[in-house]
């Protein structure tokens, strides 16, 4: 059968795709340049060797006990709701009923769950280690599924511009838009008009009480995502944002420079306390000694996992790079903690969904005079995005 001939090639194509991946780096690029040398492929074969690689990341890996082409399979025949037939008998280790067809996702995984060595807990690395805020039932499911792409309007009179030339968008109340990952929305003549920022970093930035804050330090800014959105709730902020990485603070000064916004930076590498720092704007350097601000942003480096939903190829991550995160969160929250004005706060957040990266962390910071103000997930799973833990932590 022809179809069936095309498959196996396809499904041959996306092994020796996923070879060429080097394990805790994106997929994205081991893909494109695969395709790139692959030239005969069409569009619906590029579709279906990049489905069958996610669909392996996102459940078949966790079949340990079957070789990677079943893994494939597998995974594939699970996550797919329109399979054919041939499909299921391709897969040999054990017969799949012919039920299999009409069932849920949810239908299939118990099948698996009875009929093999296999449990639906290591589709996540330690799933026991989520914390208990986390609905493990309804978290696991949403990993067999891309969330949307949110994204929030530079200027809110533009929202009607962007929604006329935007189909099928989610709107929530805070004002965050999604659409369908795949959108393409560079040629929807949108790019200008909008920031691509998940849903649950925007639900954070949104519902922080700026009243009385005057002076902000992004201590982990990358390119500034965070102190982008505080400065276009509050323009006359100060912000002075920082980053142990010199190459991304570039990336930083040309956004808000786009923006207009006059922001100070720095590159400071907060593994070991600070006395001092030099911030530097285009038109003047401020230096500031403890203690210096009303609002520190700490975004901290974390394990991600609360984005695996979006990346799953990063779920290979070993439980030790989690303890050195543990680690890094903490020292960066010490040498932070001393620039926060007293009756200042610090906003401790994270992309994880590890309780030990998350509260346990928090519980076991040893700072002078902090008291939690408020703690707690934005969970992906309830939003269809990404999830963020966030504590709001007070100097006293
Ligand atoms: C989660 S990212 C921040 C994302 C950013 N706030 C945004 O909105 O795009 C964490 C950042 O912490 C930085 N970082 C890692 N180790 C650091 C250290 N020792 N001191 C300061 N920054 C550090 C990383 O370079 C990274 O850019």
């Amino acid at each position: 059968m022809k179809e069936q001939h095309f498959f196996n090639r396809h499904v041959d194509f996306a092994l020796t795709c996923l070879s060429g991946h080097e394990q805790g780096k994106p997929f994205h690029p081991t893909l494109h340049a695969y395709f790139k040398s692959n030239r005969q492929f069409g569009s619906r074969d590029r579709r279906t060797i990049k489905n069958l690689c996610y669909n392996w990341f996102r459940l078949g890996y966790s079949f340990s006990a079957l070789d990677k082409k079943d893994q494939l399979l597998l995974a594939h025949v699970c996550l797919t709701t329109d399979t054919p037939e041939w499909m299921t008998i391709l897969f040999g280790p054990f017969v799949l009923p012919p039920s299999w067809l009409t069932w849920e996702l949810s239908e299939r995984l118990a099948f698996l769950e009875k009929t093999m060595d296999w449990k639906l807990g290591l589709v996540f690395p330690d799933i026991e280690q989520v914390s208990s805020q986390v609905d493990v039932d309804q978290f696991i499911p949403h990993l067999f599924k891309q969330p949307l792409v949110w994204f929030r309007c530079k200027n809110e009179n533009e929202f009607d511009a962007v929604c006329a030339k935007l189909s099928d968008l989610s709107i929530k109340p805070n004002g965050a838009r999604g659409i369908q990952a795949g959108h393409l929305l560079e040629s929807s003549g949108v790019s200008k008009q909008i920031e691509i920022q998940d849903y649950s970093s925007q639900e954070v930035f949104k519902t922080l009480n700026l009243e009385g804050v005057q002076s902000v330090w992004d201590c982990c800014c990358a390119s500034g995502g965070k102190s982008l959105i505080l400065l276009d709730r509050t323009k006359s902020i100060n912000i002075c944002a920082s980053d142990s990485r010199k190459s991304i603070l570039s990336n930083f000064i040309k956004r808000t420079g786009r923006h207009r916004y006059r922001v100070w930076s720095a590159v400071v590498n907060l593994s070991n306390s600070v006395s001092k720092i030099k911030f530097e704007s285009k038109q003047s350097t401020v230096e500031i000694t403890p203690p210096g601000f009303d609002l520190v942003v700490a975004d901290l480096p974390c394990s991600g996992s609360g984005t695996w939903n979006r990346n799953p190829e990063f779920k290979s991550l070993q439980s030790s790079s989690v303890q050195n995160y543990i680690a890094l969160q903490k020292q960066i929250v010490q040498s932070a903690w001393p620039f926060v004005k007293k009756g200042g706060r610090l906003l401790y957040t994270t992309c994880s969904v590890y309780k030990a990266e998350n509260e346990d962390n928090v519980k076991t910071l040893d700072l002078d005079g902090m008291e939690v103000l408020r703690q707690g997930y934005v969970h992906g799973y309830a939003h269809n995005s990404d999830s963020t833990f966030f504590a709001e932590l007070k100097k006293i």
